[in-house]
C-alpha cells in the first residue's frame, strides 16, 4: 500500500506515521526528515536547504522530486511506503504521478488554533529525531530524550515568525492538493484533534 500524508504544519502527520509504520508495516520517507539529515550531515544538499528550512519556505520543486524519486527506487520502498510531506505543490505531485501508483491520500484535518499548540510546543531530539510535546507528549525527564538522555530541542522552524511563514505557505501551494486529490477519488479526510491512537484507529478504519 501507498499512502500520502497531506495537512498543516504540526497536524500530527510524523506522529501518526511513526505509529502507522510498525501497524501496516510501511516504510515512512518525511522529505522534511531526510532534509533535517542531511544539514546535519552537512552534505552539499544540506548546506543548499538549511536556511530554507529555517524560514519555513519550501525547497524548490526540482531538488525535492528528485531526492524523493532516489529514495523510492531503494529495495525497502519495494513493500509500499507513507509519503509525508511530499508532494506539497502540484508539481510534485504531477510528477509523482509518473513515479507511483498511489492508494490513498490521508488529509488531517486541524484548526490553525490547534497547530499553534502543538508547533510551539514541539520539543525533538536532534541525534534520533524522536518527538515530543511539552504538554500533550512530555518526555519522561524534562527536556530529556527518553531513550539517549540527550538534549530536546525546539527547531528552528518552530520560532514564531517560520511557523506564521509555514502556515502561510501551506495555503498558497499545498493546500490545493486537497481538490487534485478529491477529484482523483483518492482523498481521505481525518479529524487530527483526537489522540494520536484515535486518529490511527480512524484511519486504519477509513481505508479499510
Ligand atoms: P516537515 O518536517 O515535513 O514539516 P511539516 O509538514 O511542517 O510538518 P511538521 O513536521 O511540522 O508537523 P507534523 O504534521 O509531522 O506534526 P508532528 O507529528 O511533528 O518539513 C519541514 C520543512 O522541510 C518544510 O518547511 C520545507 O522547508 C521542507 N520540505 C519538506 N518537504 C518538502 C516538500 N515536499 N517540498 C518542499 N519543501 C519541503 O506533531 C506536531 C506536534 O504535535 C508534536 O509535538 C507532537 O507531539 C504533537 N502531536 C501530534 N499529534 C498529536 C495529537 N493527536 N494530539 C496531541 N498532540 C499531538
Amino acid at each position: 500500500m501507498n499512502l500520502v500524508f497531506l495537512g498543516p504544519p504540526g497536524a500530527g502527520k510524523g506522529t501518526i506515521a511513526a505509529l502507522a509504520k510498525e501497524r501496516l508495516s510501511l516504510l515512512h520517507v518525511s522529505t522534511g526528515d531526510l532534509f533535517r539529515s542531511n544539514i546535519k550531515e552537512k552534505t552539499e544538499l544540506g548546506k543548499k536547504v538549511e536556511q530554507i528550512l529555517a524560514s519555513g519556505n519550501l525547497v524548490p520543486d526540482e531538488v525535492t522530486i528528485e531526492m524523493v524519486r532516489e529514495r523510492l527506487k531503494k529495495d525497502d520502498a519495494e513493500n509500499g511506503y507513507i509519503l509525508d510531506g511530499f508532494p506539497r505543490t502540484i508539481a510534485q505531485a504531477d510528477a509523482l504521478k509518473e513515479m507511483a501508483k498511489l492508494d490513498a491520500v490521508v488529509n488531517f484535518v486541524l484548526s490553525k488554533e490547534e497547530i499553534l499548540k502543538r508547533l510551539s510546543g514541539r520539543r525533538v531530539c536532534k541525534s534520533t529525531g524522536r518527538t515530543y510535546h511539552i504538554i500533550f507528549n512530555p518526555p519522561k525527564v524534562e527536556g530529556k530524550d527518553d531513550e539517549t538522555g540527550e538534549d530536546l530541542i525546539q527547531r528552528d522552524d518552530d520560532k514564531e515568525d517560520a511557523i506564521l511563514n509555514r502556515l502561510d505557505v501551506y495555503e498558497k501551494s499545498t493546500a490545493p492538493l486537497i481538490d487534485y486529490y478529491r477529484a482523483a477519488g483518492l482523498l481521505v479526510d481525518i479529524d487530527a484533534s483526537k489522540t494520536p491512537e484515535k486518529v490511527l484507529e480512524e484511519m486504519i478504519a477509513k481505508l479499510g
